[in-house]
């Protein structure tokens, strides 16, 4: 760990996936800035070093609110989490225009808006660390979420892309590509669905928050010293 006190953003970390990485982040040391979008957020954290902000990522100028604020109460922004997402399944066929701009708008703008909203801090600091949150639907695909995988798929995109700008200035950006976590977003899944996709998963069984938090802990830290643009999977095998 450095001499100073890193600061963080994590979004969509009122719950799942973003709360643990949250929680480590807070653990490792750092403040910690949580976004989600409604007041839920304020009442599920005890922790000094967390400030709960409320903000919608598909927003930017709520984005632009979020990276005022915490440069105010911190002076820094050394670490981005690009977590927020969301799903809204549906066949090809039958899927509305609505239901593939939403999920484009909040996982795919939603990660660009934070991205561009930090990375000028990031580039005069000479120092910061990007995980953006992908999955392993954008690299594989997925019957159902052609608007999320899509969405996934453009967030890798961005990723290699974003590091080869911003490698120069010791910035390292990278996704990591979940598979299948037991959280919220997942309980939606019938114990038949869940069941069948237990047995494609190598390792024989769901991942938990903790397997992705504890990934995205290593990139942000200072033991990262030399993977960029990489996308890592989190999903026990599923896909190899
Ligand atoms: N659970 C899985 O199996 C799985 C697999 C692959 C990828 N992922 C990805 O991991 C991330 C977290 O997933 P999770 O399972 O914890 O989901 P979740 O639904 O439990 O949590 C999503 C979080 O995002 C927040 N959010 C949604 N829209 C937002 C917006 N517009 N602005 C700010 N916050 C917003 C929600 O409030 C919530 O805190 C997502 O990007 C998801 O796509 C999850």
């Amino acid at each position: 760990m450095s001499e100073f006190t890193k600061t963080a953003i994590v979004t969509g970390a009122s719950r799942g996936i973003g709360k643990a990485i949250a929680l480590r982040l807070a653990e490792a040391g750092m403040n910690v800035a949580v976004c989600a979008r409604n007041e839920a957020i304020l009442s599920t954290y005890n922790d000094s070093r967390i400030m709960p902000v409320i903000a919608d990522v598909s927003d930017f100028n709520q984005v632009e609110e979020l990276v005022n604020q915490v440069l105010e109460q911190f002076g820094r922004i050394d670490v981005v989490v690009n977590n927020a997402g969301i799903t809204r399944d549906n066949l090809l066929m039958r899927m509305s225009n609505e239901e593939w701009e939403q999920v484009l708008q909040v996982n795919l703008t939603g990660t660009f808006y934070v991205c561009r909203a930090v990375i000028r801090q990031m580039l005069k600091q000479r120092y910061g660390r990007i995980v953006n949150i992908a999955s392993v639907v954008g690299v594989a695909g997925n019957p159902g979420q052609a608007n999320y995988a899509a969405a996934k798929a453009g967030i890798i995109g961005l990723t290699k892309s974003l590091a080869k700008e911003v490698a120069s200035r010791q910035i390292l950006v990278n996704a990591v590509a979940p598979g299948y976590i037991d959280t919220d977003m997942t309980q939606v899944l019938s114990e038949q669905q869940k069941q069948s996709i237990v047995n494609h998963i190598p390792l024989g069984r769901v991942g938990q928050v903790g397997d992705v938090a504890e990934l995205v802990h290593y990139l942000v830290s200072d033991t990262n010293m030399y993977i960029t643009g990489q996308v890592i999977n989190v999903d026990g095998g599923l896909v190899i």
